[in-house]
């Protein structure tokens, strides 16, 4: 346990480096440019702890017309094909013994810039913005939700 701390930790520290992904997704071209909204491609199912990735065959609802000639077009092509996902490298990540829930804070008001900073600017996803226990708990000071260690964690040991 001890030892997989240390290490989330040290993940932690390098995690403001654009980790490499299997697919040279662009969200400045895709968010920014294409001005597509959030949700088409992050959907919140219940019970509302995650916003998920999108499945290959929403990409290629455009792709399957458009770019079709790029080689990264034609990797994620492939993956839609063989039905498989492609393994995208996590950028925002809690341990699982930190409670989470995405629906929580969305119904209590907070935005997507909150946590993740201006995504739709990011030529690379890289992480903006910290979900440190520290992050975590400097905005539930601000905003008056409890910071007892029972509200984000069942028991540490
Ligand atoms: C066309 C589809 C698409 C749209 C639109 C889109 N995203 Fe994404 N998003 C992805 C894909 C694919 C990934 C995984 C690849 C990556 O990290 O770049 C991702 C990754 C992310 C991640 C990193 C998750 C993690 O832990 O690895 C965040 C945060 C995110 N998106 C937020 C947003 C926000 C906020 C918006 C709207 C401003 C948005 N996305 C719009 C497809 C999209
Ligand atoms: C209050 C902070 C907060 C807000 C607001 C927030 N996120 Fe997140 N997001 C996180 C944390 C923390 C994680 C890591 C969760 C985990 O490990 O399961 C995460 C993970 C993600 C992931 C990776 C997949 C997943 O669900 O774990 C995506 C994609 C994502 N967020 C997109 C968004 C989008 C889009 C919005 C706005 C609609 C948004 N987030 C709003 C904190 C936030
Ligand atoms: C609404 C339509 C639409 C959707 C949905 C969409 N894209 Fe795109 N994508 C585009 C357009 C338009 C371009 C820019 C093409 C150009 O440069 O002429 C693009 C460019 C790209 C490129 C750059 C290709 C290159 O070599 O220049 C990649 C990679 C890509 N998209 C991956 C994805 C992935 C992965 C998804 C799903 C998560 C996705 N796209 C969803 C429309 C879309
Ligand atoms: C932008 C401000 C903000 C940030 C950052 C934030 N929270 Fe919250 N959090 C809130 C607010 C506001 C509520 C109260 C929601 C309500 O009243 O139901 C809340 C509620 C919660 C809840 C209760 C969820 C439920 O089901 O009722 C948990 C657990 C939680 N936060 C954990 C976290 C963790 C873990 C992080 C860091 C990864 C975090 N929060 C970051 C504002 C924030
Ligand atoms: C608002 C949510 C929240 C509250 C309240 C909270 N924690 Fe945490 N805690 C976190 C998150 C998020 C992490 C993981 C940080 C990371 O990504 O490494 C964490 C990690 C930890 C860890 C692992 C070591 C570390 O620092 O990463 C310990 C131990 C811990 N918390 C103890 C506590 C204790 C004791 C309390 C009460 C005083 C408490 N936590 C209250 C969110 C919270």
């Amino acid at each position: 346990m001890r030892l997989f701390l240390l290490l989330v930790i040290a993940l932690g520290v390098q995690a403001a480096d654009p980790p490499k992904q299997p697919i040279a997704f662009s969200h400045k071209q895709h968010a920014g440019e294409l001005k597509l909204p959030c949700a088409t491609c992050h959907v919140n199912p219940a019970p509302g702890e995650m916003m998920t990735f999108p499945v290959e065959s929403k990409c290629m609802t455009c792709h399957q017309a458009i770019k079709t000639d790029s080689p990264e077009i034609q990797k994620l092509a492939k993956f839609a094909a063989d039905k498989k996902r492609v393994p995208w490298t996590r950028v925002y990540q809690v341990p699982t013994f930190v409670f989470w829930s995405h629906k929580a804070h969305l119904d209590a008001g907070a935005k997507c810039s909150d946590c993740h900073g201006e995504v739709a600017t990011l030529t690379l996803m890289s992480k903006e913005k910290e979900t440190s226990m520290g992050a975590c708990m400097e905005c539930h000071r601000q905003k008056k939700v409890s910071n007892d260690c029972s509200f984000c964690h069942e028991k540490l040991n």
